[in-house]
């Protein structure tokens, strides 16, 4: 499945409720954003070009989609105010596929370019750019700073080699990888963020200046085990939602089989070994993060955690069933079984840091 055919979907109900709460995003972005940030205050007070030129790769239309812009340029300005120099204009662009919602992250410019204007006394000018971040998107070495948070652990696809030849699903357990899930299946996976992610590394070479940096937040690993339980957990708990609606006759097991999602969360080994292949950048940061998504009140922490992973999966499952009757059964299922595992600590995740240069 086409990933730009299932997020053009997220139109309805789950890019309204992805609007709305994406609490989770904020609560990671909030920890991680120093080193994004850094990364950018540091290629400005190295090279200071007249225009920095940043681009935020996967920027979604709810209220994270200007935030880490936001820090950029309050971090640069502010330290220009310390060095006593003039500041740069900042051309701004986000990116997202074609079918995300630009016309609501664009009613909000005006008022994003005043505060800036007004908190910090930069020029901020601002682009859409839709597109899949898996090729080319801008011209050869016009961009000094890339930024994607929370969005490159999306594959261009589903990975093909998930269907026996019969059309069966080789993946019946989950819609992801599992401790059960044959060695085709890790591999499937493992093969398509190879390929993803170096044409991801690829193009971004060909868009940024020599010196030019990319900061990347994605889920992760924190190890080589693929079937690390921080990454898995959420699917599996997904999966044993699915069966419940089995059980009821509510859909078809052979329709839930069938279904897998677009996603990877590769180990920081997976990353290295991919940028040095590749051979543009080198690594000037990478380190794994743990988040507990315990705060003490399991029922809340549930209900946000569900309505982040409905507002992505929303479209998904509405495009492969054929129909959104199941959402609301199977996010009600998919909460209590959250509440009980996040009672018993068992929710975490890690997200991944990667600061990259490119290299002369
Ligand atoms: C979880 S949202 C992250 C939003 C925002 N960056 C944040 O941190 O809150 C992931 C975004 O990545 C976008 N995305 C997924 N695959 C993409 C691709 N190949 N090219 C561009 N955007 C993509 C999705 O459309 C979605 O808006």
């Amino acid at each position: 499945m086409d990933v730009e055919r299932v997020f053009h979907m997220k139109a309805g109900n789950g890019e309204a409720s992805y609007a709305q709460n994406s609490s989770l995003q904020k609560k990671s972005m909030e920890s991680l954003k120093h080193i994004l940030i850094k990364s950018a205050i540091d290629f400005y007070t190295s090279e200071a070009p007249q225009t920095l030129t940043i681009a935020d790769l996967g920027c979604s239309c709810g209220p994270n989609t200007f935030a880490m812009v936001k820090r950029i340029i309050e971090g640069i300005c502010k330290s220009c105010c310390e060095m006593s120099s003039t500041l740069p204009d900042f051309m701004v662009f986000l990116n997202d596929l074609p079918t995300n919602d630009f016309n609501s992250v664009f009613v909000g410019v005006p008022e994003f370019v005043e505060e800036m204007k007004d908190c910090s006394g930069a020029s901020v000018f601002l682009a859409g750019v839709p597109g899949s971040f898996y090729g080319r998107l801008f011209p050869s070495c016009s961009l000094h700073f890339v930024c994607s948070l929370h969005s490159v652990h999306w594959l261009s696809q589903v990975p093909p080699g998930l269907l026996d030849q019969q059309g069966k699903s080789i993946n019946k357990e989950t819609m992801y990888i599992t401790h059960r899930s044959p060695t085709a299946v890790v591999e499937s996976y493992f093969n398509q963020f190879q390929r993803d992610f170096s044409l991801f590394l690829k193009s971004r070479s060909e868009e940024l200046i020599n010196g030019g940096r990319m900061a990347l937040a994605m889920s992760s690993r924190k190890s080589i085990d693929c079937f690390d339980k921080n990454t898995t957990l959420l699917w599996d708990l997904l999966a044993q939602s699915f069966a419940l609606l089995v059980s009821q006759d509510l859909v078809e097991q052979e329709k839930v089989e069938s279904y897998n999602v677009p996603f990877y969360a590769p180990s920081p080994a997976e990353i290295e070994d991919e940028v040095e292949k590749e051979g543009s950048f080198s690594i000037d940061y990478i380190e794994p993060y743990e988040f507990s998504s315990s705060s003490g009140n399991a029922e809340n922490d549930a209900a946000i955690i569900t309505m982040a992973v409905r507002a992505i999966q929303e479209s998904m499952i509405t495009y492969h069933f054929g129909g959104g009757e199941i959402i609301e059964p199977l996010f009600q299922i998919y909460k209590g079984l959250l509440t009980e595992a996040i009672k018993k600590d068992e929710v975490k995740s890690t997200h991944l840091v990667v600061v990259l240069r490119k290299l002369p």
